[in-house]
């Protein structure tokens, strides 16, 4: 459903991403790994398109993305969760997610289902909320616009583990959901690992890990050589 073939990218003058290739079918799943600044965030806005793209192609069910702009490959069914929390101070919680709808099969009830701690907040601005409820909104967002590829960028970043772990629950749930394709951006390795069986590694912006994450887990040289002692650091989480 998904495939960047040789994707060269950046911001302006300055190239980030070089090379690289990624393909995902419809309801994969997939998690990014890498050191901090090789590129992960990048990826995903070059995915949404928000960033310069020089060479290569994306294709997104059967299409090329490659040119288009960002809100119409959100109507295609991209849905992004970017690592700075995408959510409304001024609404509430349900405005946030009731002005984030698309015709499909999640709507509010099924939003607040997977996050129950946002039906108790519906009322509340997103400025009166924790951060995690917060993260949990902007995922809720996304979800609103019933997408069929959801991208995570670093959701668990700067959550208390009882928060880290609500949000696994709710990540279980939409895997489960099986239709749903996920990109997960995670720097606690264990956790992505967990997460997808298929992984890849980034470093200074190419590819140098594809392929089953068990073989990454089990292989801790390989593991510290790719990721770092950052990783190795975060592993236990
Ligand atoms: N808007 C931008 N303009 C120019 N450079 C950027 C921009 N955003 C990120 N970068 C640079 O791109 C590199 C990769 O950043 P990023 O994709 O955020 O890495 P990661 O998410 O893996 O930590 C970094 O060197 C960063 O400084
Ligand atoms: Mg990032």
């Amino acid at each position: 459903m998904l495939r960047l073939e040789g994707i060269t990218a950046g911001y302006g003058h300055t190239v980030i991403l070089e090379g690289v290739d990624l393909s995902l079918p419809p309801g994969g799943l997939l998690a990014v790994l890498g050191r901090n600044g090789v590129g992960k965030s990048t990826l995903m806005k070059t995915i949404v398109g928000q960033t310069r793209i020089r060479q290569g192609d994306i294709r997104f069910g059967g299409e090329t993305i490659t040119g288009q702009a960002s809100y119409r490959r959100s109507r295609m069914g991209i849905g992004y969760v970017p690592q700075t929390r995408d959510v409304f101070p001024s609404l509430t919680v349900e405005e946030n997610l009731r002005i984030a709808a698309r015709p499909g099969k999640w709507d509010l009830d099924g939003v607040f289902e997977v996050f129950p701690n946002l039906a108790a907040r519906r009322d509340n601005k997103g400025t009166e909320i924790s951060g995690g409820e917060q993260q949990m909104l902007s995922i809720g967002r996304a979800l609103m616009g019933n997408p069929s590829l959801l991208l995570l960028d670093e959701p668990m970043e700067g959550l208390a583990p009882v928060i880290v772990e609500q949000l696994l629950d709710s990540f279980r749930t939409l895997r489960a959901d099986g239709d749903l394709a996920i990109i997960l951006v995670e720097q606690y390795v264990n956790l992505a690992l967990d997460f997808s069986p298929v992984t890849i590694v980034l470093d200074r912006g190419r590819v140098v890990f594809a392929g089953e994450s068990e073989r990454l887990r089990q292989d801790q040289d390989l593991m510290a050589d790719l990721i770092g002692a950052g990783g190795a650091s975060k592993a236990k989480h």
